[in-house]
């Protein structure tokens, strides 16, 4: 058995049960590719700096290629006494080409590694999950056109109100649908900065080139502060918020093919409403993960993988399921026929039928293309002005008032930076324990 890099300070070695209770490896495997993606531009930098030699470089890199293609073959095996992904890769280089993998760990701790592995892995989820919403906006524009003509009561209050044409009800989620995508975009440009070069926490004297990295891996740049690279999971906590608030979407979407889709068709969607929950739950459990951490990186952190991994899948898996139902799906005629009659109905909203099928083209044209615009041109505007109910208008009233919310704590973020930066000046040259994992 191998020492612990940090088995140092225990008489004995750690016990079975202390190593199966701490390891991470039987789920963070999950990052290998990001990880030996990170090790081969690492080595490339540290060669190009003089830091380590071409041949120590050459050798690293075809390491990485051989252990890859192993993992990718199902032939790696992953060993828990190894405790987490970047040891397991970096100790199986060592077995495989000796004395230069160890030069790897040079200006590098798993700190900044574990930080840049999982932002390349929540980058790549990303795109995957945007991806798969583009099909589903499709999907629905297509039910839509299919069910040209079809009314539906349109409800509020849990009253039907007013009847609707269905794809002014499908349309609606093609517009939520759209904003969720750019949430997780948004998210994607704040997170896309490069951890390396930070270290442990305070950074390296090493004559490193850290935008040389950055560039290799596509990110914008290197990121600014070595104990914020190392410490913060803030995109983790986006990318989940991200994902709760699609999948709430998708819950409603669930709900109304409940009410209106012929039995047989609409079922799966029953299974996506209670999936939301779940990803409720992966949000809230990194919250409370990161709640009461101070700087620098804490072993805790090691628990913010499960979360993420399971909204990522989860919330696929939930896009891939309505898209599906949303190809097969029949509307029970029927069924709406006879809801419509009943109730207060006020049929003054409905418009005419060929000029919503032109529009419905151009929508599934522009989604495809992902030329979309989720901001409404200034006519559609003007037209939902003519008339408004209280509905429209608290929407309209707390749009405006977050807006004002906003500017005013903007405001005051600001305040307490420039008074951080004014703490920082007033106490120049003043050095002070750097922590991690408590110590
Ligand atoms: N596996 C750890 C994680 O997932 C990374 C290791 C951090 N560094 C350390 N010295 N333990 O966060």
């Amino acid at each position: 058995k191998e020492a612990k890099l940090w088995g140092g300070r225990f008489e004995e070695g750690v016990t079975d049960a202390v190593e199966r209770f701490t390891e991470s490896i039987s789920f963070d495997k999950a990052l290998y590719k990001q990880d030996i993606k990170g090790s081969r531009a690492h080595a490339s930098m540290l060669a190009n700096q003089g830091l380590m030699s071409l041949s120590d470089r050459d050798s690293i890199i075809e390491g990485l290629d051989q252990i890859e293609k192993k993992i990718e073959r199902g032939e790696f095996v992953w060993r828990t006494d190894r405790e987490d992904v970047h040891m397991n890769i970096e100790a199986t280089l060592t077995d495989l080409i000796g004395e230069p993998a160890k030069k790897l760990h040079t200006a590098r701790s798993r700190n900044d590694q574990v930080s840049t592995d999982f932002r390349l892995w929540c980058r790549d989820s990303i795109d995957a999950i945007v991806s798969h919403v583009k099909q589903l906006q499709v999907a629905l524009v297509r039910l839509a056109k299919k069910n040209i003509g079809v009314i539906v009561p349109g409800y509020t209050h849990l009253h039907k109100a007013e009847p609707v044409l269905l794809q002014n009800h499908l349309l609606a989620y093609v517009e939520q649908l759209e904003l969720d995508a750019r949430r997780l975009l948004d998210c994607r440009a704040r997170l896309n900065f490069c951890p390396l070069g930070a270290c442990a926490l305070a950074g390296t004297g090493l004559p490193i080139d850290r935008f040389m990295t950055s560039d290799a891996l596509g990110f914008s740049a290197p990121m600014r502060n070595s104990m914020d690279a190392v410490s913060d999971r803030d995109f983790v906590l986006e990318l989940l918020s991200g994902n709760a608030i699609m999948a709430l979407h998708l819950s409603w979407l669930g709900e109304e093919w409940g009410l209106w889709a012929s039995e047989e068709s609409g079922f799966s969607m029953e299974v996506v409403c209670g999936k939301s929950a779940r990803l409720v739950g992966d949000l809230v459990t990194l919250q409370v993960l990161c709640k009461g951490l101070p700087l620098t990186y804490n072993r805790d952190l090691q628990e913010d993988k499960e979360p993420v991994f399971d909204s990522v899948e989860t919330i696929i898996g939930m896009l891939k399921m309505s898209a599906d139902s949303a190809l097969n799906i029949t509307y029970n005629l029927d069924k709406i026929q006879k809801a419509l009659s009943s109730g207060h109905l006020d049929p003054s909203s409905l418009v005419d039928r060929d000029s919503v099928l032109e529009g419905l083209d151009q929508i599934e044209k522009q989604v495809e293309r992902g030329e979309f615009v989720w901001i409404q041109n200034q006519e559609h505007a003007k037209n939902l002005q003519t008339a408004r109910s209280q509905n429209g208008q608290v929407s309209t009233d707390f749009h405006i008032w977050c807006f004002e919310a906003i500017d005013i704590i903007v405001s005051h973020i600001k305040h307490l930076q420039v008074s951080l930066v004014r703490l920082a000046k007033k106490n120049t040259g003043v050095i002070v324990p750097g922590y991690t994992h408590l110590q």
